[in-house]
């Protein structure tokens, strides 16, 4: 039986952070990763070169059945923290747009700097490697891979959620949480695009790739960004920020033209360019393709010159574009969300350390958590915080535990 301090299950974001600072700090840890390669999550991340964090990380940008949990790891280890990581490692980054901190890399970079991290400092990575059972006994943890046992005194649990399972997504945080008697906040699939059915379906399959600003609001919440229409119903950050925010039956509202106020614009142009066609005047700030749908799905009177619409109309087609709301059938699910929503309850964890308070030693971290983010790297930023948190942790238990067999 190999035994050593630490064990990590889930060499993705979360594990393989968290076993660099352990073996870095010279305690001996192992990573354990079913899959073939590490962290393929971070590889396909930012369209390959991984949005790694975001500037105006803050706790209200994290969903979670305790909203104020995720507030201390993520003030103790802090955007600024990984690009002090990044530049040590000769790696750069640019932000692209609302604090988005990209790799000027590829994303294969920011892998590489991890694995350096763990193996160039005595770090074990054992991947195609599946866990059988654990279980605990007087303070030892028991993981037991094929044909061999391995023995430490802390776990720790960073196997994700169950987004995209062809990539090797498993429940196997909520198996081993429940194991050990944690409550599992129903996962959901979160940074989704919405499906529709019907008419509505074919209407947005028409206008598949069309792409503008807009806001989107569901559950109390709204963003203001790209939307886009996909064959099956809507994508685009707004919408996708959206989704995680949204439960089945919902209504969702569509804001054309977020950032003008629409009634004002069509009553400035009906004065300075009166002889101008509604959909002119719409194409202004509108793809083509979208006037020509919403002219139809609302009737609207897009050939007239909008010198002859009165303001009582007007006021009308502002508001069926500001606040076209519809009932999405459901999203896209599993295959295609970026992250889950939901997982293992905060309730019987730390949030200084993301130890259980239910058995001393056992960690939760990263995705497998309830604790979600926004789009634009605050997932990533969730994973270092909290395998930061429970490596620190970690760290000073074996120095109390050296300090007292030294005395
Ligand atoms: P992660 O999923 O990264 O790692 C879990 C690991 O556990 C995997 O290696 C898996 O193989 C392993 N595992 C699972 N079950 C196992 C089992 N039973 N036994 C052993 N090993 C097991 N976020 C962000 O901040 N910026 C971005 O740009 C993007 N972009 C993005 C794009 C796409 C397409 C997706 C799907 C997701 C993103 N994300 C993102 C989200 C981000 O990838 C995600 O939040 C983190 O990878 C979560 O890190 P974890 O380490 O918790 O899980």
């Amino acid at each position: 039986m190999d035994t050593i301090d630490t064990v990590i299950i889930g060499a993705g974001a979360a594990g393989l952070f968290a076993g660099g600072i352990l073996a870095k700090a010279g305690t001996r840890v192992c990573v354990i990763d079913h899959a073939k390669k590490p962290a393929e999550k971070v590889r396909i991340s930012g369209g390959g070169r991984c949005n790694f964090t975001n500037l105006h990380t803050r706790a209200d940008a994290f969903l979670s059945d305790n909203p104020h949990f995720a507030k201390s790891a993520l003030a103790r280890y802090t955007p600024l923290d990984f690009c002090e990581l990044m530049a040590e490692n000769g790696l750069s980054w640019h932000e692209k747009t609302l604090g988005q901190l990209f790799c000027d890399q590829r994303a294969g970079a920011v892998i590489q700097m991890l694995l350096d991290e763990l193996q160039n400092h005595g770090g074990d990575l054992r991947l195609d490697t599946s866990v059988a059972a654990v279980s605990e006994k007087n303070g030892q943890f028991d993981i037991q891979t094929p044909g061999q046992h391995m023995s430490a005194r802390s776990l720790i649990i960073a196997t994700g959620g169950l987004s995209i399972p062809k990539m090797g997504a498993t429940g196997f945080a909520y198996d081993v949480a429940r194991q050990f008697g944690h409550e599992i906040v129903t996962p959901r699939p979160a940074l989704v695009p919405f499906t529709v059915s019907g008419a509505l379906k074919e209407m947005f399959s028409s206008l598949s790739g069309v792409s503008t600003q807009a806001r989107v609001s569901t559950g109390g919440t709204g963003f203001t960004e790209a939307l886009l229409f996909t064959h099956r119903g809507l994508s685009g950050p707004a919408v996708l920020q959206a989704s995680s925010y949204w439960r089945e039956g919902m209504p969702v509202t569509l804001t054309l033209l977020p950032s003008e106020n629409l009634l004002t614009m069509l009553k400035t142009h009906k004065s300075t360019m009166p002889k101008r066609s509604l959909s002119a005047v719409l194409n202004i700030f509108l793809p083509d393709r979208l006037t020509d749908m919403l002219a139809s799905r609302f009737a609207l009177p897009h050939s007239e010159r909008i010198g002859a619409l009165s303001d009582k109309i007007l006021q009308e087609i502002a508001a069926r574009l500001t606040g076209w709301t519809f009932i999405p059938t459901g999203t896209e699910g599993w295959r295609t969300a970026e992250v889950t929503a939901g997982g293992v309850s905060t309730a019987a964890l730390s949030s200084q350390t993301m130890e259980s308070s239910l058995q001393d030693g056992l960690y939760f971290i990263g995705e497998c958590v309830d604790v979600t983010g926004w789009l634009g790297g605050y997932n990533f930023q969730w994973a270092w915080a909290s395998g930061h948190a429970a490596a620190e942790a970690i760290l000073c238990k074996e120095r109390e535990r050296k300090h007292a067999s030294d005395l």
